[in-house]
């Protein structure tokens, strides 16, 4: 049912009648604080078949990175004017409170509540160099914000709810080695865990090579995918690779999960590279770590590489060898820092918030 927020003084006072309404009441103005990792993609999401949607060209896996975290606070107030946002203590104003805030009216839509909303949101890793900030960010939204709405929804509902804010949101909200189903619509596009994260004890090292804003964001650039005359042969072996990656984590298969991640990030970049306009993320330096990595696989260190919409190089390893990588891509020119990322649980809200 439609409920309405009286946006006076005494705005707590709400105007409906339903038997869930001193539930709801008492969630108003109560902050939701839920906690959400990024996610490093195994086989690439690039591409949608529906761009309002997110419904992606093509299934894919990843898995979450513990270490790096987004935790993020929504509070609905009917005294609000607006919807605002703060992330890392800095009010947004212009596109990313736009993004937060059609997002929240799905929603809002939802839970046919009226009323804006306070988001407040804090990374401990670099944002927009591919590190997938935006999937950790809609992945905890999407706890956060329905729960302070009052709704209740399963991990397959959040998953989808995340997918409307950020595609690879959706493989943020289930834990451990994730796979996206593609599905054939909204209803059955989301996000399901393939295998907990202590079934494979895997290290992502994210060589950071350039920590500011990348250009091209990936909504823009999913945009572009279909203007290049890769993109139907990256698709056309998608299921192919999806199996084999799927088959690597369940057989704990590094040898395998090497050969199909490199091919799928090499894929997806040809893809960018060329599309109309090109889209180069690559760096000198990203070029540098990717042949370092092959050849330091060559030589027996169990490692491959793989890049998201920017420079940085994510390097996969058993975590047993996390420590020697690490100190390898430090000392590599251009590696402004490693962050070391482990096999994450599933986005969760704070304990002590409602419904965690
Ligand atoms: O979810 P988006 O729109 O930020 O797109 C993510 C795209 C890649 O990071 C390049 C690939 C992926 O599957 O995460």
């Amino acid at each position: 049912m439609q409920m309405m927020l009286t946006n006076n003084p005494s705005h707590k006072k709400i105007s409906f009648l339903s038997p869930a309404s001193v539930i709801i009441a008492f969630m108003i103005n109560n902050p939701i604080t839920a906690i959400a990792h990024p996610n490093i993609a195994f086989i690439k999401y690039w591409g949608n078949r529906n761009q309002a949607l997110r419904l992606p060209a093509n299934g894919s896996i990843s898995m979450n990175l513990a270490g790096l975290e987004t935790r993020t606070t929504v509070t609905v107030d009917a005294a609000l004017p607006a919807d605002s946002l703060t992330l890392n203590g800095q009010a947004l104003h212009g596109p990313p409170l736009e993004r937060v805030s059609a997002f929240l009216d799905v929603v809002r839509g939802m839970a046919g509540i009226d009323g804006y909303a306070h988001v407040s949101s804090e990374n401990n890793f670099p944002m927009g160099a591919g590190i997938a900030s935006s999937a950790a960010a809609f992945a905890a939204l999407s706890l956060a914000a329905s729960a302070a709405y009052g709704l209740s929804l399963d991990e397959a509902a959040l998953s989808r709810l995340a997918r409307h804010g950020s595609g690879s949101a959706c493989r943020s909200v289930p834990g451990g080695f994730v796979e996206w189903l593609a599905g054939d619509g909204d209803a059955t596009s989301y996000a399901a865990s393939i295998a907990p994260a202590d079934h494979w004890l895997l290290a992502d090292c994210v060589a950071v090579v350039a920590a500011g804003h990348k250009t091209v964001g990936s909504t823009a650039g999913h945009t572009l995918a279909g203007s290049s005359p890769l993109q139907n042969a990256r698709l056309a072996q998608a299921e192919e690779r999806l199996t084999l990656c799927r088959q690597a984590i369940l057989g704990r298969d590094f040898d395998a999960l090497a050969e199909v991640v490199e091919l799928d990030s090499n894929l997806m970049h040809a893809v960018m590279m060329t599309s109309t306009p090109p889209l180069f993320y690559w760096q000198p330096a990203t070029l540098g770590i990717m042949q370092a990595v092959e050849a330091w696989r060559s030589q027996g260190l169990p490692v491959c590489y793989t890049i998201d919409a920017g420079p940085n190089v994510h390097v996969l390893c058993p975590r047993e060898k996390a420590a020697e990588v690490q100190q390898r891509l430090a000392a590599m020119p251009g590696v402004q820092q490693v962050l070391t990322a482990h096999a994450g649980g599933r986005a969760h809200l704070l304990s002590g918030s409602p419904n965690h």
